[in-house]
């Protein structure tokens, strides 16, 4: 049940649905979804209310245009809308009445475009297709205002639970933090984040690693598959006997890419990617250098913090122990930090009833491990990480410029009764004991 990822996207959404209230405008709008590839039968009957209907049973499009021909009041009965359609649409209308201040202010609520009717088959197609530009960046000038946080994971040495940090991460930067956030898994053989979270990881990666040179937006849109509301995977399973083949351009193209469309992007690096495309450290801000407290780990993170310092002087490290054996460490916490010459910024215990859970459920351990030591420690990562990048905006706004948005500022003007006021982020932030 994989969907192309797009921020605030449910599950199974079509790319265009009409209501209209005539046969003509039925035939123009139907002449425009065929030209771009999309069913004829999305194009119904039923203006705005059939809108309304249909779509407090289904889930919203991308791409929305309604009539307002038969809608009485047009600026009160289109926030009947906001009830219905999921944050992200970008809802076109057209209608009879031509009087700009009823234009203006139909824009004002967001709406993308407004039409006037009888359809003119060219302005439809333009308004359409600025639609579509408008859906692929949808969060517009909140693109200039958010900062992007990109963050690379790296295990020192096999197995020492790198990738579980990585998915974790991600849960908690989309679902706490609020950040439309891309997890890109560039263990290409043998990655385990489609699997930790339940999902096929499809082809997308491996597409963008043979053709790197389609890799944009849309195909961003198209090849990620959406983990959560807010959180994105790319990765790949690729047959064990088939090299991967890459001068590491595709990797630098995907997050540039995600630079524009997330808030937030995690790869999993596996450390023997460092040397080969070292060039990839240039779009990263913060490590996570995961290791365990053993002597071959003390040796490698020594090797591992000494090339980012070489390679990467712009990057900022933290150190977390990704599973500590309290009772038979191999070494004591102490002297491994000691030998590395730093301290280790986050203690993550071993906890094998939480491991083996998470895999059972096929959920990031972080999200079964609430109210354990495991979650509390945890739950301090994203903010270490935000204060590497000196981002102390913790709670990320994330306020759609699109429609559903905008109209969800509507809603609460009219103060209807709506679920969505008082939604709140948890606000349980556990104290950093280290
Ligand atoms: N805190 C923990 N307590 C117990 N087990 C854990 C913990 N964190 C991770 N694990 C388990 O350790 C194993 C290895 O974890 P993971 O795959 O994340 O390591 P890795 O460093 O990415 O490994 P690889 O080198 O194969 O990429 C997994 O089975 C995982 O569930
Ligand atoms: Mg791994």
């Amino acid at each position: 049940m994989n969907a192309p990822w797009k921020p605030g996207m449910a599950t199974t959404r079509d790319a265009f649905h009409a209501y209209v209230c005539d046969n003509n405008s039925a035939q123009t709008v139907t002449a425009i979804a065929i030209e771009m590839g999309w069913p004829s039968e999305h194009v119904q009957m039923g203006g705005l209310r059939g809108a309304i209907q249909a779509l407090s049973v289904s889930a919203s499009p991308h791409i929305l245009l309604v009539d307002l021909s038969e809608a009485a009041d047009p600026l009160t009965d289109i926030s009947g809308l906001a009830e219905v359609c999921e944050p992200g649409t970008i809802v076109i209308a057209c209608g009879q009445v031509n009087d700009v201040r009823l234009y203006r202010e139909l824009l004002s609520t967001g709406l993308q475009d407004y039409l006037l009717k009888p359809l003119n088959i060219d302005h439809l197609r333009d308004a359409i297709t600025n639609a579509q530009a408008a859906f692929m960046a949808p969060r517009g000038d909140q693109e200039a205002a958010h900062n992007h946080v990109a963050i690379a994971v790296i295990g020192t040495r096999g197995g020492v639970g790198a990738s579980t940090v990585a998915t974790s991460l991600g849960w908690m930067m989309s679902e706490t933090k609020g950040r439309t956030t891309a997890l890109l898994d560039l263990d290409l053989h043998f990655g385990t984040h489609a699997l930790t979270l339940d999902l096929d990881p499809g082809r997308g990666l491996i597409d963008a690693i043979e053709n790197p040179s389609r890799i944009d937006g849309l195909f961003i849109e198209r090849a990620m598959v959406r983990a959560t509301d807010k959180l994105a995977i790319l990765s790949a399973e690729a047959p064990i006997n088939q090299s991967m083949l890459t001068d590491g351009g595709a990797f630098h193209q995907l997050l540039s890419e995600f630079r524009s469309a997330f808030e937030c992007a995690i790869i999993d690096l596996p450390r023997d990617m460092l040397n080969q495309f070292p060039q990839l450290m240039q779009d990263i801000q913060v490590a996570i250098v995961v290791t365990d407290v053993t002597l071959a780990a003390a040796r490698d993170t020594i090797r591992t913090l000494s090339w980012l310092r070489s390679n990467a002087p712009h990057v900022k490290t933290l150190l977390v122990a990704g599973k500590m054996h309290t009772t038979t460490p191999e070494i004591s916490r102490k002297d491994f930090e000691q030998s590395v010459e730093r301290a280790i910024d986050i203690v993550l215990p071993w906890d094998l009833r939480l491991s083996a859970q998470a895999a059972k459920l096929g959920k990031p351990i972080v999200e079964v491990a609430k109210n354990s030591k495991l979650g509390h420690a945890y739950a301090t990562l994203p903010d270490q990480i935000l204060a590497q990048v000196g981002d102390t905006d913790a709670e990320a706004s994330v306020k759609s410029t699109t429609l559903l948005g905008k109209l969800g500022g509507i809603k609460g003007l009219l103060s209807s009764a709506s679920k969505k006021d008082g939604k709140g982020q948890p606000s349980s932030r556990p104290t950093s004991g280290k």
